[in-house]
């Protein structure tokens, strides 16, 4: 395997915190990045809407807005999995006043893909601003197959339009590489306005991360690391590969005083390593951002190592079972739609009625055309996270014979 390893060593700076720290995001900021790390988490449970409701409900969505008459969570549409792994679904959430789209991760993703990179540039019709941009491949064929199932995010676009709530991406792992094509993409086009990653490992060269930091400035894009997650230390593609976005490394397990149990670093410079994560690190802290995996806060906080070993077990012994690799260089492109329907402005007055929900229910129904082929009966799929990465840290060793 070629590039197949390229560790930072981050062992040395475990310990560096910055100055700037805990005033330099604001409560809404750390509240919002919360929000989209459950809903991330949430992305592996087969029934997103039953694990969140505890989080985003009435009283929640009421602390905010008060008036609001909306429905505290809209469920849009479920997406994937696709041949490449492109997996997820789309909510509406008032509060946030968002419309989030979630990628899950995909299990054993080191060993499927071949770790190749593609010029987004050219795919995404990036033209002279991308003139070198490139991207992870199979990250990047992930998103297009997705793009293409749901039609180019024709439900996301409606709900952006009727609701007036802004347009937000997020994922984790191997779902947080994609989330960050897919805010490339979108961003470029002036459709999603924030986008935030959890455990990803490196997606793009720094010409593309260049272009990517200037879409999301600050606080609207952030790649989020937990205490000692060892998944972003690991560079799939060649050593220039960069962090984009602001990294932002929270450290605790939900039970401090500190907000939400968490403290938080937040690295403004892609090269400070105290948002590096620890190659050395359990990969328990890799499959808990603010909730174990597959879950979404209440009654769920932090960390929880017997959930995480749960889904751990469950998605390697699928991923053994069945995985190939399927993965075909991306080559297809969605034409490029104008951009004129996006809402620019963000509205506290989101509504989600009834025939918007109808209208989703139904839509949704054509972007279940492909499947994954590692998929076990259950259709609990391989997907997941890097969990086998730890294979590759400790030995570089090949998941798949
Ligand atoms: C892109 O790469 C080509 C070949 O490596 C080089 O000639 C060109 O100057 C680069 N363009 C930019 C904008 O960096
Ligand atoms: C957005 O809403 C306006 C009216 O509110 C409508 O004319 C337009 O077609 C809608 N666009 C999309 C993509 O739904
Ligand atoms: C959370 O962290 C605290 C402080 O390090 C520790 O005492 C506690 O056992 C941890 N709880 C869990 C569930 O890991
Ligand atoms: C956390 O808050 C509780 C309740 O105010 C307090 O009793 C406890 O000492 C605090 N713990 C720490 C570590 O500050
Ligand atoms: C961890 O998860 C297990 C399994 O769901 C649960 O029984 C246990 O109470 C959880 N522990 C904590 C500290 O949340
Ligand atoms: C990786 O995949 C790409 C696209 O299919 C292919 O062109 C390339 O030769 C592959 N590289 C290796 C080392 O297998
Ligand atoms: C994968 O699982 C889904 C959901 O159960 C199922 O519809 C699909 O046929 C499965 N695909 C394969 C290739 O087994």
């Amino acid at each position: 395997m070629f590039a197949r390893t390229s560790l930072v060593a981050a062992l040395a700076f475990a310990g560096a915190k910055l100055a700037l720290a805990q005033d330099d995001v604001s409560s809404s900021q750390f509240w919002h990045e919360r929000y989209h790390g459950l809903l991330s988490m949430a992305a592996y449970n087969s029934d997103p809407t039953t694990a969140c409701a505890q989080t985003f409900d009435q009283a929640a969505l009421e602390q905010s807005f008060p008036d609001s008459t909306a429905a505290p969570w809209t469920y849009v549409q479920g997406f994937g999995p696709t041949v490449s792994g492109g997996e997820g679904f789309v909510a509406v959430i008032p509060e946030m006043d968002k419309v989030v789209m979630v990628f899950k991760g995909l299990f054993g993703w080191e060993s499927t893909f071949n770790q190749s990179t593609v010029d987004v540039g050219e795919l995404f019709y990036l033209g002279d601003n991308c003139l070198n941009c490139t991207a992870h491949a199979a990250a990047t064929q992930a998103y297009i197959e997705a793009k293409e199932i749901t039609n180019d995010w024709e439900l996301v676009k409606y709900y952006v339009n009727t609701t007036g709530a802004q347009w937000s991406i997020t994922g984790h792992g191997f779902g947080g590489m994609v989330a960050q094509v897919a805010s490339l993409d979108l961003g470029w086009r002036g459709l999603a306005h924030w986008t935030h990653n959890h455990g990803a490992a490196r997606v793009f060269n720094p010409a593309a991360a260049t272009l990517l930091n200037s879409l999301y400035g600050g606080e609207a894009g952030q790649r989020v690391v937990a205490n000692d997650d060892p998944v972003p230390t690991y560079i799939p593609e060649s050593e220039d590969y960069t962090f984009a976005l602001q990294g932002f490394h929270i450290l605790g397990n939900g039970t401090s005083n500190a907000t939400y149990g968490y403290d938080f670093t937040v690295c403004n410079d892609p090269s400070d390593a105290a948002c590096h994560g620890n190659a050395e690190g359990r990969i328990e802290d890799h499959l808990s951002y603010y909730t174990p995996i597959g879950m979404c806060g209440k009654p769920y906080y932090g960390t929880n190592d017997t959930v995480a070993d749960a889904y751990l077990s469950t998605a390697s012994s699928a991923f053994y079972a069945t995985a190939t690799s399927t993965f075909v260089a991306p080559t297809t492109e969605v034409a490029p739609t104008t951009t004129s329907e996006v809402s620019s402005t963000a509205s506290a007055s989101a509504s989600g009625s009834a025939t918007e929900a109808a209208a989703a229910d139904n839509a949704a129904a054509s972007g279940q055309t492909t499947t994954n082929a590692a998929n076990d009966t259950n259709g609990a799929s391989v997907l997941g996270v890097a969990g086998s990465l730890v294979a590759v840290v400790a030995g570089a060793v090949a998941l798949l014979a």
